[in-house]
């Protein structure tokens, strides 16, 4: 139903759906109905909302709750919390200064003022912040990060996307 109280888009774009998007999605949809919400809170899948190495992400209208690493089994406490609309789940939500999202913009911070890095200072440099070689290649893979030959080996640099992503823009 259109004219509905709450509206929730869940991204099923490519970086969440292989973590689980279409099956969170789905759930929910259910979950609403046998519940009885499913008349005032609209769920629709949407395309990348650029947060593709912390999805599968959803957001709740009209609070603008951003919800990142939802799963299937984080699902009853979220359509609790759409009940009544007045509450957010929080260890869910994503904040401009949320612990980790602090830490991404940190990283990313000190990346655009050494680069261009090695790869493995890179790593490192991920590591120290506590992410590991799989959330690097996340980077790679959604264009947040460009590897180009240097003269002593590859030297990875801090792209616009990111760089917009994490306020940036101005820095190195
Ligand atoms: S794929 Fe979901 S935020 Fe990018």
């Amino acid at each position: 139903m259109y004219w509905c109280r709450m509206h929730v888009l869940v991204c099923t774009a490519n970086h969440c759906t292989q973590n689980g998007a279409q099956q969170v999605a789905a759930r929910l949809r259910l979950e609403l109905k046998r519940a009885g919400l499913d008349g005032e809170i609209m769920v629709n899948t949407c395309d990348s909302i650029d947060l593709c190495d912390i999805g599968p992400n959803i957001v709740v209208y009209p609070q603008g709750w951003i919800y990142r690493n939802v799963q299937v089994s984080d699902l009853p406490e979220l359509i609790e919390s759409l009940r009544t609309g007045d509450r957010p789940v929080e260890r869910l939500l994503l904040r401009p200064d949320s612990e980790d999202e602090a830490r991404r913009r940190s990283l990313y911070r000190e990346a655009v003022e050494q680069e261009p890095l090695s790869v493995e200072a890179f790593a490192a440099l991920a590591e120290r912040y506590g992410f590991d070689e799989a959330w690097v290649a996340e980077q790679a893979r959604r264009g947040f990060i460009a590897r180009k030959p240097g003269e002593d080996g590859d030297r990875i640099t801090v792209t616009s996307k990111a760089r917009h992503r994490y306020g940036l823009e101005g820095a190195g």
